[in-house]
């Protein structure tokens, strides 16, 4: 049976959907929720280099968070060349010009959108092609679906390669915007909530085993976990009285609906990106270290910091991956 609340990005069987056509293959794991049309996320897989590119384009709402899991992309933004590899990430906003090139085989680029609705794109595609032969393809419809879609078509620019670290929307393997470090947990700001249009930030947690946190709040909120190394063991509550238990491994998406409370631990030292922190954590942050320096008394004062917590939308109810 399915687990309601993981997917194995590598399993087919574990995906909504799944299509394969000329050796590029699309495997769908989430459809958007709530009113911003978050944490929908999918991947292309292409078997071969020259299987397919995704021409230079940029959108005028939304965003793009592209993971790769394998291979290597030759990517292009704002006009630069760079290549992408595994463990990088790489965030795009409106009005930024971006493609993707495959660059070895069997290359996966995985795609977290937010107000983007590729679902509804795709399920027009599909019916398109299944019912109206050649109409998707024509310039026309294209045009059309360009305007509906926010998408606007860019030439391929001329200019050359440029070293990764220039690149300032590459958020590289192991490197954080700013980077906090606890006993248990290193926590790097890989997308800041600026980037977000206020919405969420996107955290990399590199867990020591035991690292562990518990939501036991029930709040309307989904939460969308990304492993990428190691075992994480997760508990969800579906009832008062009902837990459901597993261990998601690298390559696992782990979304948990509203009004389940839940929490993780890390079994072994492992990798986990919050794809979908409501929290102000950087925030937050900043304040516990103000605190360090300045009332080291107040960090173990119970009352005051569960106010903290709160001022910043942190609610987790017990945790050891934060200061
Ligand atoms: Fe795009």
């Amino acid at each position: 049976m399915k687990n309601p609340y993981m997917i194995r990005m590598n399993v087919i069987e574990d995906c909504i959907d799944y299509t394969n056509v000329g050796g590029l293959a699309h495997y769908d794991f989430y459809h958007p929720v709530e009113g911003i049309q978050k944490d929908e996320m999918d991947c292309m897989h292409f078997s071969v280099p020259e299987t397919k590119d995704v021409g230079y384009h940029e959108h005028s709402w939304g965003c793009e968070t592209f993971f790769i899991s394998q291979g290597r992309m030759e990517c292009c933004v704002l006009g630069r060349r760079f290549y992408m590899c595994p463990g990088d990430l790489l965030h795009i906003q409106p009005y930024m010009g971006h493609s993707f090139k495959p660059a070895a085989p069997d290359t996966k680029l995985n795609i977290l959108f937010q107000t983007m609705d590729m679902a509804n794109t795709t399920a027009s595609r599909l019916f398109m092609q299944q019912n109206f032969p050649g109409v998707f393809e024509s310039p026309e419809t294209q045009k059309v679906l360009d305007v509906h879609y926010g998408r606007i078509p860019r030439t391929f620019p001329a200019g050359g390669y440029v070293p990764e670290e220039e690149v300032r929307e590459l958020r590289r393997d192991g490197e954080g915007l700013i980077t906090h470090t606890c006993d248990l947990t290193t926590l790097q700001l890989k997308v800041g909530r600026w980037e977000t249009h206020g919405e969420k930030e996107i955290w990399a947690l590199c867990m020591k085993k035991g690292a562990y946190a518990k939501w036991q709040k029930n709040r309307p909120e989904y939460h969308m976990f990304y492993v990428t190394g190691g075992k994480v063991a997760f508990n969800v509550w579906e009832a008062h009285d009902k837990t459901v238990e597993f261990t998601a491994e690298s390559q696992s998406l782990i979304r948990i609906p509203p009004y389940r409370p839940f929490s993780f631990e890390a079994l072994e030292d492992a990798r986990m990106y919050d794809l979908d922190c409501g929290a102000l954590l950087q925030d937050l942050l900043e304040e516990i270290n103000t605190l360090k320096i300045q009332d080291p008394d107040k960090l173990s004062d119970s009352r005051f910091m569960k106010n903290l917590y709160e001022r910043f939308s942190f609610f987790y109810t017990d945790f050891n991956i934060i200061p």
